[in-house]
């Protein structure tokens, strides 16, 4: 039986990727792939529901975190979403309905990879920026799947990004075999 993967995308300014309308087009037509735009959710204030989003991620088996880094981290839209689904009755203490699911990072940066080291001008490399995320894997007893990572998007060859968010796409389909 084919895996359900939900793709969370946290992205303010959409219409204006290069790189995020391209991938969720493609992976909105893949089979056992759900794409849910979170800053088109409705919200009581500035919280989303938290009982829809948990029966979404129960149901899927591979959770999907997509965003374009700002500033080091995720747009605010995704650490509201997350503080507002995460709950201690639903993630964690005993509940931990996330255990075993698999929990995946696909992001773009401005920056170039070999500028994401020690060494280089970000100081880090984006494996460690994500540290967070892989301490809510860890700490909600799911699986944390390495990042996906699309470099110096809005400076590719608009063949070279089509390679990449071909191969982005296509990790994104293995999950659900
Ligand atoms: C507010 C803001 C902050 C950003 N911060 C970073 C950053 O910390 N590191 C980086 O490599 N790129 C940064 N960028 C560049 C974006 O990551 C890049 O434009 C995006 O990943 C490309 O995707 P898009 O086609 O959807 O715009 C930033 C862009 C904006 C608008």
């Amino acid at each position: 039986m084919s895996k359900n993967v939900l793709v969370i995308l946290s992205h303010p300014y959409l219409s204006t990727s290069n790189t995020h309308l391209a991938i969720t087009d493609k992976l909105a037509k893949t089979d056992g792939v759900t794409v849910r735009h979170i800053d088109q959710l409705s919200r009581n204030g500035v919280h989303f529901d938290p009982k829809e989003e948990q029966k979404l991620w129960e149901q899927a088996d591979s959770i999907i975190l997509e965003f374009p880094l700002y500033w080091y981290h995720s747009p605010a839209s995704l650490k509201q979403y997350l503080d507002d689904i995460l709950t201690e009755d639903w993630a964690y203490q005993n509940a931990y309905k996330l255990e075993g699911k698999n929990l995946q990072v696909l992001t773009t940066t401005g920056g170039i990879e070999e500028l994401y080291s020690a060494k280089g001008e970000h100081g880090f490399s984006l494996s460690e920026i994500l540290t967070p995320y892989k301490a809510i894997a860890s700490f909600t007893k799911m699986k944390y799947l390495p990042e996906l990572a699309i470099y110096a998007a809005n400076f590719l060859k608009p063949e070279e990004l089509e390679v990449q968010i071909t191969q982005v796409c296509d990790s994104v389909k293995n999950l659900t075999a």
